[in-house]
C-alpha cells in the first residue's frame, strides 16, 4: 500500500522564497518518491478565517496553484485541488464538530493567542474571535481524515492540530464502532531550509522581510537581495560566512560543492556587494525558467482553472465513498434502504433485505438489493438524479417481482418500462437461478412491508 501524503496551503498570501525552499520545493520532491500518493491542496476555506478581502483571497489562490504548477508540481500524479471544490469536506467538518470536545478546541494554541491577547489588553476575552478561528482545527481534521492520510508534513506549529485531529478521528472510529479513519501521523521535516529574511529573522510575511519568489521578477529579486543584512566587514576583510545570512541563503540553493566555494570567496574578503551579486545570479539562475512557466500560468488562468477542476473530480473519487458511508454511520440514512439498524451492535441477520443507495466513484447514484445475509443480488444503473434513482427503487419494489426480474445472458435483470434499471452485479458468482430465486424472494418481502 502507498503511502498517502497529504498537506494544505493557506490561500492568503504571495509565496516567498522562504515557502518554497521550505514547504514547497520537498513537497514537490516528496511526490515523486516511489510508494508515495502525494494529497496537495489550497486551504481557501482557511483563508476565510484570516482573511475578509475577497480579491486578496481569489489573486492568492491563483498565485498559490500557479507557484505549485510552475515550480514543476506533476498534476497528474499527485492529486492537487481546492479545499472548496469538494463540498465534503465541510460536511464532513460537521459531523467532525458533533463529536469534538469544546474543551479540546478551549486548549488550541491559536485561539488561547488571541484569547490571551484579548485579556491583556482588557477586553472581553473572546472579543473579535469567530467561530472560524475556533473550529479552525476541525476543519483542518476533516481535510485530512476524508482522504485518510497517512502523514502530514506541516511547520511546528502545526503539531497540535495534528493531534487533535487524531483524536477527533479515534473519537469518530470508537462512538460509531468502526476504522472508519486513519490516524494521521505529522511529519516535521527536519532538514528543509529554513531561510533567513533579509533582516536575518526567519523569513516570514508577518516580519515583513521576505524575498519574493517570482513577483517582481528579477528586478525585485535583485532588489530585495540587495537589502540583506550584513555585518559591516570591508571588501578585502575575511568575512564569518557561517554566521552571515548570505551565505545560509546561498547554501539552500547550491549543491555542496558550489557552497564550498562561495564560502571560501567569503572567507578570502570578498566584498558583501560582490556577494550580493553572486547570490542574485545564483537565485535567478534556478528561478527564472520557472518563473517564465509562472508568468504564462497567472496570464491563463483558465489553464490552472482546468488543471484543478481535474484534481477536484479525482479528489471527489477518494472522497464520496467515504462520505456516503460515513452518513450511513450516523444515521444519516435513505428511508428506502430499509437500513434503520443503530450502531454496529446490530447484527445483519437482524435486518431483512434492504435497499441501500449510494453515490459511486464518479458521483452518479446507484443502489443496491441486498440479501438479509447482504449478499448483493442487483446493482442499479448509474443515475444523475438521486430522485430518479429513488423513485426506480420503489417502483422495484412495487410491482409485482415476476413482472420486474428477467434472465438476461448469464444472470438477470430488473427491467422496467423496457429498461434495464439494475442487473446482478458483475463479480456475482454461482447458481445465476437460485440468484434469481432469491432476488425475487427479497424482493416480495420488501413489497410486503
Ligand atoms: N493549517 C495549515 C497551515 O496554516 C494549512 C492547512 C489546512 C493544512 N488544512 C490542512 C495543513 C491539512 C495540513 C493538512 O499551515
Amino acid at each position: 500500500m502507498n503511502t498517502r501524503v497529504l498537506t494544505g496551503i493557506t490561500t492568503t498570501g504571495t509565496p516567498h522564497l522562504g515557502n518554497y525552499a521550505g514547504a514547497i520545493r520537498p513537497a514537490v520532491q516528496a511526490s515523486t518518491q516511489p510508494g508515495v500518493d502525494a494529497f496537495f491542496f489550497l486551504a481557501d476555506y482557511h483563508a476565510l478565517i484570516k482573511c475578509d478581502d475577497p480579491a486578496r483571497v481569489a489573486r492568492s489562490r491563483l498565485e498559490i496553484a500557479a507557484t505549485w504548477l510552475a515550480v514543476g508540481l506533476d498534476h497528474e500524479r499527485v492529486t492537487f485541488y481546492r479545499q472548496s471544490d469538494i463540498l465534503e469536506i465541510p460536511e464532513l467538518s460537521w459531523l467532525l464538530t458533533c463529536v469534538t470536545a469544546k474543551g479540546m478546541m478551549n486548549r488550541a494554541h491559536a485561539y488561547k493567542a488571541s484569547v490571551d491577547q484579548n485579556v491583556a489588553k482588557g477586553v472581553d476575552p473572546d472579543d473579535g474571535i469567530t467561530m472560524g478561528l475556533f473550529s479552525y482545527p476541525v476543519l483542518m481534521a476533516a481535510d485530512i481524515l476524508m482522504f485518510n492520510a497517512n502523514r502530514v508534513p506541516v511547520g511546528r506549529d502545526q503539531i497540535q492540530h495534528l493531534e487533535m485531529a487524531r483524536d477527533i478521528a479515534q473519537r469518530f472510529n470508537h462512538l460509531y464502532g468502526r476504522d472508519y479513519f486513519t490516524l494521521p501521523e505529522v511529519a516535521i521535516e527536519e532538514d528543509v531550509a529554513t531561510l533567513p529574511g533579509l533582516d536575518g529573522r526567519k523569513m516570514s510575511k508577518s516580519y515583513n522581510n521576505t524575498i519574493p519568489l517570482f513577483e517582481g521578477g528579477a528586478k525585485a529579486l535583485r532588489a530585495s537581495v540587495m537589502r540583506i543584512v550584513t555585518d559591516s566587514r570591508a571588501p578585502g576583510e575575511a568575512k564569518d560566512a557561517e554566521n552571515s545570512h548570505l551565505y545560509t541563503l546561498y547554501r539552500a540553493f547550491a549543491t555542496p560543492a558550489e557552497s564550498a566555494l562561495f564560502r571560501k570567496q567569503l572567507e578570502d574578503g570578498m566584498g558583501w556587494g560582490d556577494a550580493k551579486q553572486a547570490l542574485y545570479e545564483h537565485l535567478e539562475n534556478q528561478l527564472a525558467p520557472m518563473r517564465e512557466k509562472y508568468v504564462d500560468l497567472i496570464a491563463n488562468p483558465g489553464r490552472i482553472e482546468d488543471i484543478l477542476q481535474a484534481g477536484a473530480d479525482k479528489a471527489r473519487k477518494q472522497a464520496l465513498p467515504l462520505m456516503q458511508e460515513l452518513r450511513v454511520a450516523v444515521g444519516l440514512r435513505n428511508l428506502n434502504a430499509g437500513a434503520v439498524a443503530g450502531k454496529q451492535g446490530k447484527k445483519d441477520k437482524d435486518k431483512g433485505a434492504r435497499f441501500v443507495s449510494f453515490r459511486d466513484e464518479t458521483g452518479g447514484f446507484r443502489f443496491r438489493l441486498l440479501a438479509a445475509d447482504g449478499e448483493e443480488l442487483l446493482l442499479s444503473q448509474r443515475f444523475a438524479d438521486p430522485k430518479q434513482a429513488g423513485a426506480l427503487m420503489r417502483r422495484l419494489q412495487e410491482e409485482p417481482a415476476a413482472d420486474v426480474l428477467q434472465a438476461s445472458g448469464e444472470g438477470y435483470a430488473a427491467v422496467i418500462d423496457g429498461v434495464t434499471v439494475a442487473e446482478a452485479p458483475a463479480a456475482a458468482q454461482g447458481d445465476a437461478d437460485a440468484r434469481l430465486t432469491r432476488t425475487r424472494e427479497a424482493l416480495a418481502s420488501l413489497a410486503k412491508e
